[in-house]
């Protein structure tokens, strides 16, 4: 096959020229960065995974009419996707305190918040994604205030899906993070969800024991990473009980062996 042409790496996705017009393919690297990537690992078949859980999220999303850039899984890896245009906006919304909000303001992690909140922040790696405020949006015409009003309705309905989705397998959703991106119908410009949906951007906790089951696990050097991610494919249905990587990164072992 010919080698594909590489439009962007980041820290855990590659991104390749798609077969059509307007559409790339989104490869999903076992690469783990934390802290704006001032600590870095591997988490070995993170990307597998994580392949699988967002294919899974951005399906259901769809059903219920929230719009995504996910067309179709192709491999293990990869999955082909729409191309947009990103809007450079991290978009976290939080059930229950944790992380920078804990942090940020002295409340225990674990407290349930009495609504959800949303807050954006810049997607910068170089300033460290600052947290911002609607004003800079508006001021620095980073999306519009209509687009801004899509992103907010979204960002609620995936809240109030996800929350459930979880609940259903015993998982507290705290917090996750989204991004979205532009689409062109000639003139006209459409918001649609990107990105990816797992546990790298994600909090997820076992309802019952608060065990943590996302990427706070590397983040914290907590251990049982790896496990963690199959814990929440196992409960999505997505793995069996007796799947391991070995079975899962099969297309690696083939590529390694030169096949
Ligand atoms: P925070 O508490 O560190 O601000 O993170 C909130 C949520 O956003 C958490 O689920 C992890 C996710 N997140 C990312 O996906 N990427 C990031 O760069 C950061 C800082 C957080």
């Amino acid at each position: 096959m010919a080698r594909r042409r590489q439009i962007y790496e980041g820290k855990a996705k590659i991104l390749y020229e798609g077969p059509e017009p307007g559409t790339l393919i989104q490869y999903f690297k076992d690469d783990a960065t934390a802290f704006n990537a001032q600590k870095r690992g591997t988490i070995n078949g993170k990307g597998v995974i994580n392949n699988r859980i967002s294919e899974h999220i951005f399906t259901a999303l769809q059903t219920i009419g929230v719009p995504t850039h996910f067309i179709r899984r192709v491999n293990m890896r990869e999955q082909l996707i729409r191309q947009v245009e990103i809007i450079p906006i991290e978009v976290v919304v939080r059930n229950v305190a944790a992380g920078s909000l804990s942090k940020r303001l002295g409340i225990e992690e674990g407290t349930q918040l009495p609504r959800t909140i949303i807050e954006y922040y810049y997607k910068d790696d170089a300033l460290g994604d600052p947290m911002i405020a609607d004003e800079h949006i508006a001021c620095f015409g980073w999306a519009t205030q209509e687009e801004m009003n899509d992103i907010a309705d979204m960002a609620i309905r995936v809240n109030d899906f996800l929350s459930g989705m979880f609940a259903a397998i015993g998982i507290r959703l705290v917090d996750f993070k989204l991004e979205f991106g532009r689409v062109y119908d000639g003139d006209y410009a459409r918001v649609i969800l990107a990105d990816e949906i797992s546990p790298d951007g994600c909090r997820l906790w076992d309802a019952k024991t608060n065990n943590k089951l996302d990427k706070d696990r590397f983040r914290q050097d907590l251990g049982g990473v790896e496990e963690a991610y199959q814990e929440v494919a196992r409960r999505l249905g997505l793995l069996q009980p007796d799947e391991d990587f070995a079975v899962l990164d099969l297309d690696e072992h083939r590529k390694k062996r030169g096949k």
